[in-house]
C-alpha cells in the first residue's frame, strides 16, 4: 500500500498561470502582467523548448500588400482546412507583434537598409525574417525573457512540472497540480485562469527534431481534464534532420534550400523533380515523402543534402550554427554531402481553441504549438509557428484577463484542498521500465503512425497504445513516468485520428487510401475524453 506524506506547502498563490516558457508562454506572460500576478512554470530551465531551436525565422508580411498572400500561401499549405478566421488574425495580427519585438530589443538581419528577407517553401514572397542567420529561435526568446524579467508582476518557477489540471466541482479550471523536479514535492498552484503553452510531442517519435521537453505533456493533460482535441493526425515530418548514428538529430533548416541546396540519394542523382515541379522547394510534406520514397527504393536509411556547390564563405556565414554543429560531428557542409532523413518536427493539432486562445474548458487557454487555433490546417507553412506564439499567445492572455475580470471576487480562492502524496514503495510489484517502454513507443509510433500510413498499421498501433495505457493507469511519480504516459496518451490521440481520417491529406497520408479530399475531408476530427474516462483531480500518483 502507497504510504503517504502530510500535505506539501502549495506555490505562492497566482491570479493567473503560465504553463510554458517559449515564446507563447513568454508572450502571454507579458501580456498577463497589467492584469495581475503571473506565475510562470517550466520544467527543466526556463530558456528550454523548440523556440530556442528554431532556425529558419518568422514569416511576416513586409507590406500590407503581402498580408493577403501570405493568409493564401497559408491557407494552401493547410490544404483547406485551416479555420479562415484565424488566418487573418495570424496574417494581420503579426506585423505589429514582430515590430513590437523588435522595439524590446529583437536584432533580425539586414541587408542594406533594410531587414533581410528569405523565402522558404510554398512561400509566394520573401517574407522570413531571421536573427543570427541561423539563430532566430535563440534571439526571439531571449528578448522575451529579458522582457518578462523585468515586469515586477510576474514570478517564476523553473524545474516545476505541471503533473495535471485542476478544475473545481463545475468542471472550470481552476490552477494546476505541479512537482517540484528538485525536492520531490507535489503543490498545488490555484490561479483565476491558466494558460497552457507546453509546445509539442516531437518526443513521441524515434526521430524527431525536436528538444526532449516536448512529450506533449499540455495535450495529455488537457484532454484528460475534458478539453476539446483537434486533428492530432496531422503531424509534420521535417524534411531534413542530420542522420548520423549517435548524434543529436540537429535540424538543417528549409532556408539552405532556400538557398540553393538539393537533395541527392545515396547513389548522388537528384530526384526532387520527379516528384514536384517545385522540386527542392515542394511543400514539407512532399519532400518527406519524397525522401522516403528515395530511401525505400534505394535501401537506405538516409538522402543528402548538398551544399557543396555553394560558396564556403556564404554558407559559413548565412547558416553559422548548422556549419559549426556539423563540424563538430566531423561533417564540413561545404566540403562534403550530409546525410539527412524526414523526423517528426511539428504538432499541427492539438488543444482546441477559438482565436482568442479559449479551450472547450472555462478559465483553460492555450497557445503556441499545444494549441489548435486553426492556423495550419493539414501543413503548416514553414516559420508560422513562432508567428503563432507571438500572435495567440497575446491574445490568450487578453482573454484571460478578460475571463478572471468577469469571476466574482471570492472566486479565485474558493477552491481549496489539501492533498496527500503518494510515494513509490522500494520494488514497486508491476515494474515498469519506463526507458524501455518509452523506446518501444517511439519506435512504433515511427514505423506505424509515420510518414506513411495505413488501416491496417495504425489499428495494430492502437491495440498496444491501448495496452500500455492500461498499464500505466496506475499512479505515476517521477517527472520521467508522467512524461511516458503523457506521450502514450498522445500517440494514442495522434493513432485514433489517423484512422478516423480515412483519406490522405497534407501531412497525413495513408498509403491505402492515397485519394486527397476524399469524402468528409473538410471536417475536422475532435476527440475528447468522456465524462466517466476524465481523471480526477490530481489523477496523477495524488490520492487525497
Ligand atoms: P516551446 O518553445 O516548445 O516551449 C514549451 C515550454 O513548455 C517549455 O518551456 C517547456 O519546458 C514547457 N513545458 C512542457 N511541458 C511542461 C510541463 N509538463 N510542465 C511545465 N512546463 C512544461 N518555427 C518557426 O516558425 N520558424 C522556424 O524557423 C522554426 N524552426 C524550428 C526548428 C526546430 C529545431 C524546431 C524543433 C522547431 C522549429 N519551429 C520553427 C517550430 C517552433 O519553434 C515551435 O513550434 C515553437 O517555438 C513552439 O513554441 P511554444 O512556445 O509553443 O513551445
Ligand atoms: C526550418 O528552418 O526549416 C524550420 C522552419 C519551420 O519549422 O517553420
Amino acid at each position: 500500500m502507497p504510504r503517504t506524506r502530510p500535505p506539501t506547502p502549495t506555490l505562492p498563490a497566482a491570479d493567473f498561470l503560465v504553463i510554458g516558457s517559449g515564446v507563447a508562454g513568454l508572450r502571454a506572460a507579458i501580456g498577463l502582467n497589467r492584469a495581475g500576478r503571473v506565475l510562470v512554470l517550466t520544467k527543466g530551465s526556463p530558456a528550454e523548448g523548440s523556440s530556442i531551436y528554431a532556425q529558419g525565422g518568422v514569416a511576416v508580411a513586409p507590406e500590407e500588400d503581402d498580408i493577403a498572400l501570405h493568409r493564401d500561401d497559408t491557407v494552401r499549405a493547410g490544404k483547406g482546412l485551416c479555420r479562415p478566421e484565424a488566418v487573418q488574425v495570424l496574417v494581420e495580427e503579426g506585423p505589429a507583434r514582430v515590430q513590437e519585438l523588435i522595439r524590446w530589443g529583437a536584432r533580425f538581419d539586414r541587408a542594406g537598409d533594410g531587414y533581410a528577407l528569405a523565402r522558404e517553401a510554398a512561400h509566394s514572397r520573401h517574407r522570413i525574417l531571421r536573427a543570427g542567420g541561423d539563430a532566430t529561435g535563440t534571439e526571439m526568446v531571449r528578448v522575451l525573457l529579458e522582457r518578462a524579467r523585468s515586469l515586477p508582476q510576474i514570478a517564476w518557477r523553473d524545474h516545476h512540472f505541471t503533473i495535471d489540471l485542476l478544475l473545481d466541482p463545475h468542471g472550470r479550471c481552476v490552477g494546476a497540480l505541479v512537482l517540484d523536479e528538485s525536492s520531490g514535492a507535489v503543490k498545488q498552484v490555484r490561479a483565476k485562469a491558466v494558460v497552457l503553452a507546453t509546445g509539442g510531442a516531437g518526443q513521441i517519435y524515434a526521430r524527431t527534431t525536436n528538444p526532449p521537453v516536448a512529450t506533449g505533456d499540455g495535450i495529455a493533460m488537457a484532454y484528460r481534464a475534458g478539453a476539446l482535441v483537434e486533428d492530432m493526425e496531422f503531424v509534420q515530418f521535417h524534411p531534413t534532420a542530420l542522420y548520423l548514428p549517435a548524434t543529436p538529430q540537429l535540424l538543417l533548416t528549409e532556408a539552405m534550400r532556400g538557398e540553393g541546396a538539393v537533395l541527392r540519394n545515396i547513389k548522388g542523382e537528384v530526384f526532387m523533380k520527379r516528384y514536384h515541379e517545385m522540386a527542392e522547394m515542394a511543400p514539407r510534406d512532399i519532400v518527406s515523402r519524397a525522401i522516403w520514397n528515395e530511401m525505400v527504393a534505394t535501401s537506405a536509411r538516409h538522402v543528402y543534402l548538398d551544399v557543396t556547390h555553394l560558396d564556403p564563405g556564404f554558407i559559413r556565414s548565412r547558416f553559422p550554427t548548422i556549419y559549426a554543429t556539423c563540424l563538430r560531428y566531423d561533417v564540413d557542409i561545404t566540403e562534403e554531402m550530409v546525410p539527412v532523413c524526414p523526423s517528426a518536427h511539428f504538432m499541427m493539432g492539438g488543444v482546441w481553441t477559438d482565436t482568442r486562445g479559449a479551450t472547450s474548458v472555462p478559465g483553460l487557454f492555450a497557445a503556441g504549438e499545444v494549441a489548435c487555433a486553426g492556423v495550419h490546417g493539414a501543413n503548416r507553412l514553414a516559420s508560422n509557428s513562432l508567428l503563432e506564439g507571438l500572435v495567440f499567445g497575446a491574445r490568450a492572455a487578453e482573454a484571460a484577463a478578460e475571463y478572471a475580470g468577469h469571476l466574482r471576487p471570492e472566486r479565485g480562492a474558493s477552491f481549496e484542498r489539501d492533498l496527500a502524496v503518494g510515494e513509490a514503495e522500494d520494488g514497486r510489484g508491476d515494474h515498469l521500465d519506463m526507458e524501455k517502454l518509452l523506446n518501444s513507443l517511439r519506435r512504433l509510433m515511427w514505423e506505424q503512425v509515420g510518414i506513411i500510413r495505413s488501416g491496417q498499421r495504425l489499428l495494430s498501433a492502437l491495440t498496444q497504445l491501448e495496452k500500455w495505457e492500461e498499464r500505466l493507469r496506475d499512479p505515476c511519480r517521477t517527472r520521467r513516468e508522467l512524461e511516458v504516459r503523457n506521450m502514450v496518451t498522445v500517440g494514442r490521440l495522434v493513432t485514433t485520428a489517423a484512422l478516423q481520417r480515412e483519406h490522405s491529406l497534407g501531412a497525413h497520408f495513408r498509403s491505402d487510401h492515397p485519394e486527397e479530399f476524399g469524402s468528409g475531408w473538410e471536417r475536422h476530427i475532435h476527440l475528447q475524453a468522456n465524462a466517466s474516462a476524465r481523471a480526477p483531480v490530481g489523477g496523477a500518483g495524488v490520492t487525497e
